[in-house]
């Protein structure tokens, strides 16, 4: 089990790295293709019922860290600091300006490969998605009918926007 995570880990990084945005193929017809297939987090793209389960990877796995409410802080050396992931100055900024037209596989590829900071890659690719999903629930992204989907390039196509 405990190679799941990095494996998937490490499957993610790829499709990141060797999916550029297809420039080849002209604006035209990749819009008409993101029209098809693209929605963002202002879509309802995972559900209460995942954000409840993120909660309790957060408190188990996270809060040693960024604290109860979010709010981060200084780790036990008195230096470094876990940022904000909710709340004013979540993610340096906010969670929309941080990954601002990234897709989900880039956001919880990048979370996945360098938290928890102590062991990165540890957890089920799920519990990855619940804690994210408790994230959106923590900074006002509204929850739907539909989890986070589990394969990658669903969740590529789930994009992160400005709110419309
Ligand atoms: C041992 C302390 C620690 C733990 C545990 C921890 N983090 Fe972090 N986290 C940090 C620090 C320090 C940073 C800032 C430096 C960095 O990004 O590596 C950070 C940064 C982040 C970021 C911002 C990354 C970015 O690129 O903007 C996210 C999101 C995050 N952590 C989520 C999590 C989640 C989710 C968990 C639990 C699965 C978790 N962290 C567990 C210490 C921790």
């Amino acid at each position: 089990m405990r190679r799941t995570p990095l494996l998937f880990a490490a499957l993610v990084l790829t499709a990141v790295v060797i999916s550029p945005r297809a420039p080849a193929a002209g604006p035209a017809r990749v819009i008409a293709r993101q029209d098809a297939t693209t929605k963002t987090i202002w879509d309802g793209i995972y559900t209460e019922e995942q954000a409840r389960r993120g909660e309790q990877v957060f408190k188990s796995e996270c809060s040693y860290c960024h604290r109860d409410d979010l709010a981060g802080g200084f780790l036990d050396d008195g230096v470094e600091r876990a940022p904000a992931l909710a709340g004013p100055r979540a993610f340096g900024s906010s969670l929309v300006e941080r990954w601002k037209d990234l897709t989900l596989t880039d956001m919880v590829a990048t979370i996945a490969a360098t938290m928890p900071q102590q062991k990165p890659a540890s957890l089920t690719l799920q519990a990855y998605l619940d804690v994210v999903g408790y994230l959106f629930s923590k900074n006002n992204i509204p929850a739907g009918s539909r989890e986070l989907p589990s394969d990658v390039e669903s969740l590529g196509q789930l994009l992160i926007t400005a709110k419309k």
